[in-house]
C-alpha cells in the first residue's frame, strides 16, 4: 500500500521531533499503522531552522495554506502554534476533507469546540494527544481506558517548564529569569513563556482534560489561573519543614453543585508520588469511580517526547482511515450529542484546604484574635507553626495549615484578619491538597 501523505505545519521544536521520530521508526510504524506515512509538504517561516536531514524529500513552503489546499496531502499535522492563522488552517484543512492532528492546545481550548463541530460534519478527525503532558498519552488514557468509569476528579503537573523552574529554583537555589531562560533554550516554553508562567498553558491542558473526563464543552474562560511567579524560597521552606511540596497544578474535581477547574500553586504531602515529579516531568492522577487512583507521568515537553505523541496520533489517523466516521472514538470522549451542561463552579464555591503565612506584632492574645476569626466563618485548623520573633521588628511569622473549607468562607476571614493592627502584611495563601 502506497504510503500516507502528510502536510506539515512548522518545523520548530515539536515538528523537527516529530520528522525525526516519524524518520527513525519508520518501520516499525509501518508495522503498526498498516502503512507507511511520509511528510510530503512541510511549511515554516525560517526554513534554516530545520536540520536538513529532517527535511529531505520534503517540499517546503513559508505559505502554510499551500500545504492545507495540497490535493496530495491527506492529512495535516499543525505545529506551529498560536491562535490565528492556525485556526484558519486547521478549518481549511477540515473543509478540504483532510484529516488533523495538532499539539496545539491553545487552539484546542479556545477553538475546540467549533473545530470539532467542523470535523463531525466533515466526517474527519482531529487529534490532540500531545496538546497535554507533552508525551504522556493522558488523553487516550482517559478517553479509552478509563471509558468504564465515572471520572470523579483529577488533579495534574502539566506544565513542564513551570515544573522545571520550581525544581532548579528549590534543589539549586537558580534564579527564576536563569531557569526559564534554560527552559527557552531547551525547547520546553511557549513562544510566549508567560503563557507558562502565568499558568495559561496549564489552564488551556486543564480545560482539555476536564472535557473529555466529564464530558463537557471546552471552556477556558471559565477556569480559575494562578501562576508560579509568586511562590516564594520561604514558603517553599515552611512547607517542606510540614512534609508538604509546592507544585503547581491544574484540578478538575465533580463537585456537588457542578465542577470545579482551576489551576494555582498547591501544597501536596511530600509522601505522595505526584508531590516527586521533578523537572520537565509531568503527571497527571485521575481518580475513577471504578478503578480508584491512576497515575500518568512522563516528559511533559520536548521535542522527541512531543513528537512521540504527535505520531501516536498519526498511526490512530490512519488506522481510522477506512472506518466509518460515526464509529470513530469521539472527539472529547462522549457522543457530540451527550455532552452535559454541568456549570463550573464559581471559586468562592470551591472546597479547599489553606497554608497561610501571616506576619504579626508579637504581643499576649494575637493568635486568639486570629483563631477567634477562623472559628467564626467554620475554618478549622490542622497545624499551628510561630516561628521565633525578629527581634528588630517584634514581629513574628505564624504559618497556619487548616482542614477543607469553601473558599469565599477563607478570603473572607482573610480580609477580617488583615483588618486588624496585630496584623503586619497581607496574609500568603496558598491552597493545599491531600489528594487521597
Ligand atoms: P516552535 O516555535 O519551535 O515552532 C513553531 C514552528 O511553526 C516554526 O517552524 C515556525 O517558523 C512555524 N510557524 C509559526 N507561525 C508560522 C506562520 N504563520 N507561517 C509559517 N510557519 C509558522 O514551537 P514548538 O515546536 O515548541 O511548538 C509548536 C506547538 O506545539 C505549539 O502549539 C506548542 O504549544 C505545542 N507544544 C510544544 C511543546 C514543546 O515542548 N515545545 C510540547 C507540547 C506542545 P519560524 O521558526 O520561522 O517562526
Ligand atoms: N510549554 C509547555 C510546557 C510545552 O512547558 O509544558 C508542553 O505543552
Amino acid at each position: 500500500m502506497n504510503p500516507v501523505k502528510v502536510g506539515l505545519l512548522g518545523l520548530g521544536t515539536v515538528g523537527g521531533g516529530t520528522v525525526r521520530v516519524l524518520k527513525r521508526n519508520a518501520a516499525e510504524i509501518a508495522r503498526r499503522a498498516g502503512r507507511g506515512i511520509e511528510v510530503v509538504h512541510a511549511a515554516a517561516r525560517d526554513t534554516s531552522r530545520a536540520h536538513p536531514e529532517d527535511i529531505v524529500g520534503m517540499r517546503i513552503t513559508q505559505d502554510p495554506f499551500e500545504v492545507v489546499n495540497d490535493p496530495e496531502v491527506e492529512v495535516v499535522v499543525e505545529l506551529m502554534g498560536g491562535y490565528s492563522p492556525a485556526r484558519e488552517l486547521v478549518l481549511k484543512a477540515i473543509e478540504n476533507g483532510k484529516h488533523v492532528v495538532t499539539a496545539n492546545k491553545a487552539l484546542i481550548a479556545t477553538h475546540g469546540n467549533e473545530i470539532f463541530a467542523a470535523a463531525q460534519r466533515k466526517g474527519v478527525t482531529v487529534a490532540f494527544e500531545a496538546a497535554v503532558g507533552g508525551g504522556i498519552p493522558v488523553i487516550k488514557a482517559i478517553r479509552e481506558g478509563l471509558a468504564g468509569n465515572t471520572i470523579q476528579w483529577l488533579a495534574g503537573i502539566i506544565n513542564g517548564t513551570g515544573n522545571f523552574i520550581l525544581t532548579e529554583m528549590r534543589d539549586k537555589g537558580r534564579d527564576f529569569a536563569d531557569v526559564l531562560a534554560e527552559a527557552q533554550r531547551l525547547g520546553y516554553a511557549e513562544a510566549d513563556p508567560t503563557f507558562d508562567v502565568e499558568g495559561i498553558d496549564a489552564a488551556h491542558k486543564l480545560t482539555i482534560l476536564a472535557s473529555i473526563a466529564f464530558g463537557i464543552p471546552l471552556q477556558f474562560e471559565r477556569v480559575y489561573t494562578e501562576g508560579i511567579t509568586k511562590i516564594t524560597r520561604e514558603d517553599v521552606a515552611y512547607a517542606g519543614e510540614l512534609g508538604y511540596r509546592i507544585k503547581h497544578l491544574g484540578i478538575a474535581r465533580r463537585a456537588s453543585g457542578g465542577i470545579e477547574l482551576r489551576v494555582h500553586p498547591t501544597l501536596i504531602p511530600q509522601r505522595r508520588l505526584i508531590a516527586n515529579v521533578d523537572g520537565v516531568m509531568n503527571a497527571v492522577l485521575v481518580y475513577g469511580d471504578a478503578v480508584g487512583p491512576t497515575l500518568y507521568y512522563g516528559a511533559g515537553a520536548g521535542a522527541e517526547p512531543t513528537g512521540s505523541a504527535v505520531v501516536a496520533d498519526l498511526v490512530d489517523v490512519v488506522r481510522a482511515l477506512t472506518s466509518d466516521p460515526e464509529n470513530r472514538v469521539p472527539h472529547l470522549a462522549f457522543q457530540p450529542g451527550s455532552l452535559s451542561d454541568l456549570p463550573i463552579l464559581p471559586m468562592a464555591e470551591v472546597q479547599t484546604a489553606f497554608y497561610l503565612r501571616l506576619r504579626v506584632a508579637d504581643r499576649p492574645g494575637v493568635l486568639a484574635e486570629i483563631t477567634r476569626i477562623l472559628g467564626s466563618r467554620e475554618i478549622s485548623i490542622e497545624a499551628i507553626l510561630q516561628k521565633e520573633t525578629d527581634d528588630a521588628s517584634g514581629e513574628a511569622t505564624i504559618i497556619i495549615l487548616t482542614h477543607g473549607v469553601r473558599e469565599g468562607n477563607m478570603m473572607d476571614a482573610i480580609a477580617d484578619i488583615e483588618a486588624l493592627t496585630t496584623v503586619k502584611a497581607p496574609v500568603v495563601r496558598i491552597r493545599l491538597e491531600n489528594l487521597k
